[in-house]
């Protein structure tokens, strides 16, 4: 699978795990389990959740190593995006200052947030050990798809 050529068959899948289910733990677990799938040389891919309550992030569900289970608002790629709004794209995250390395065999990572109401919700976090992983074309695919599988699930956290 191809994130960019697949991507119709992507969120077609995608609607269709979400469309019986609201339980976001299940589906976030699809979800997770499904990107990695369609993304070949990853490590991890998974979700952080804000918690508005405790005022950081907090691991939500993943496919890969154990990772670190809280992140504050304005530490490491995770942090950055969440603080920004907009994806973070890191070629090399051994030249990113504040890298949080949850999985020391990671060298190259992407967030994308998750946007409700304006609102970051949730972040997309996907590493790879690869240096540079994604090309800009994958990128703006996997931005894509993200918001309009989001768009369409209820996401009560
Ligand atoms: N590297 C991230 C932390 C999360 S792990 O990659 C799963 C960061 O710097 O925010």
């Amino acid at each position: 699978m191809n994130i960019i050529n697949d991507k119709n068959i992507f969120i077609a899948q995608a609607k269709s795990l979400l469309s019986d289910e609201n339980n976001l733990v299940a589906n976030l677990s699809n979800l997770s389990a499904l990107y990695k799938s369609y993304l070949p040389d990853t490590n991890w891919v998974g979700f952080y959740l804000v918690d508005d309550e405790k005022n950081n992030l907090v691991l939500g569900p993943f496919q890969g190593n154990v990772a670190c289970v809280r992140i504050p608002f304005d530490k490491g790629v995770c942090g950055h995006c969440y603080t920004t709004k907009k994806f973070t794209y890191v070629p090399d995250v051994h030249k990113f200052s504040g890298h949080i390395a949850c999985d020391s065999s990671t060298n190259s990572e992407l967030v994308v947030p998750i946007i409700k109401n304006n609102n970051v919700i949730a972040l997309l976090d996907i590493d790879s050990i690869s240096f540079d992983r994604f090309s800009k074309e994958e990128i703006s695919t996997i931005v894509n798809i993200t918001n309009e599988v989001f768009s369409n699930l209820e996401f009560n956290i």
